[in-house]
């Protein structure tokens, strides 16, 4: 198979369906992407992210049940300069199934794809999304040194450091470089999904469609340094975890981790008296004085 030429700008997706049964039974009666990291919805973060990386048409991935909830956070995108789409995931049948669910969304388009309950922190992390936006076809991911790499996709590497194949949650891992939830491929990322069957635990898997691009010398792995902190969300003890890292972040700094508002006005997406229209009604909190601060040039 050809990679479809590009159209139009590349497009972002968050996935932010699943069950999120690590976390019952806080999951029973809300989404997971939903529940507070310190001072914001888990959301903001992986949506930060892809605004970081300049993407202001994004489609978030959920759950039937749980869209209106999204919605009524996020809306249609447009008070932070963005449009906003919604595309329902009637059950957790694999990440790969983003991509066939979002074709129409991308309408040709390159993708930058975001887990829902991915965290990311460290300086250069718009550039680096960036330059991987900007190869012309195939498809970049970013390895990332773990103590478990037995709980994730995991690059395996010959002897002279080319990626072999990526092996979701192998017993027995090749290497400790899990692949993060940054998903960075071109227009051919719905037809190539659209190829791929159920694996064993039913799931249409994000490690088999890697391995389509991989087969064709498609598939760019970046390490993701040391200096970078990916954090995982998925069970108590780690959202726990995450939520103080961010508040330890944000209260040496008095810098905001994942504030989309921020981002937004920083982008020039919005403007001050915009952003300070979005930040009248959190006034009581810290985030609603910060938001005020940025706009007064703090
Ligand atoms: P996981 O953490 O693998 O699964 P989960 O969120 O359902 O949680 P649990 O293991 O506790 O049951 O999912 C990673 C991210 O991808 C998360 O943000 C949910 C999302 N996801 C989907 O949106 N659709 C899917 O089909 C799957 C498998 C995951």
């Amino acid at each position: 198979m050809t990679a479809a030429t590009p159209q139009g700008p590349r497009k972002g997706i968050v996935l932010a369906g699943g069950s999120g049964t690590r976390l019952y039974p806080i999951t029973h009666s809300i989404s997971k992407q939903l529940l507070p990291l310190y001072d914001k919805p888990m959301i903001y973060y992986p949506l930060s992210v892809l605004m970081l990386a300049g993407l202001r048409e994004v489609a978030i991935i959920t759950t039937p049940a749980d869209q209106d909830q999204f919605r009524r956070l996020l809306g249609d995108g447009g008070r932070w300069g963005m449009r906003i789409d919604y595309i329902a995931q009637p059950r957790p049948d694999g990440l790969a199934q983003a991509y066939v669910l979002a074709e129409d969304f991308l309408a040709g388009a390159g993708s930058t794809m975001v887990l829902g309950d991915n965290v990311f922190f460290g300086h250069g992390l718009p550039e680096m999304l960036h330059a991987a936006a900007a190869r012309p076809s195939g498809g970049t991911v970013f390895g990332y040194a773990v103590r478990d790499p037995e709980r994730y996709g995991v690059v395996a590497f010959d002897a002279d450091g080319r990626v072999l194949s990526i092996e979701e949650k192998p017993e027995k891992p090749k290497s400790n470089f899990a692949v993060t939830g940054i998903y960075v491929l071109d227009g051919a990322a719905p037809a190539r999904a659209a190829t791929l069957r159920p694996s064993a635990r039913g799931e249409l898997e994000i490690a088999d469609l890697l391995n389509l691009y991989l087969a064709e010398g498609q598939l760019t792995v970046e390490r993701m340094g040391r200096g970078y902190a990916w954090l995982d969300t998925g069970t108590h003890a780690s959202l726990l975890d995450a939520g103080n890292f961010v508040r330890t972040i944000e209260e040496r700094q008095n810098l905001k981790v994942g504030c989309p508002e921020e981002i937004a006005f920083h982008q020039g997406w919005i403007d001050a008296s915009a952003l300070r229209d979005l930040a009248a009604p959190y006034l009581k909190t810290e985030y609603g004085r910060y938001l005020l601060r940025i706009a007064e040039g703090g």
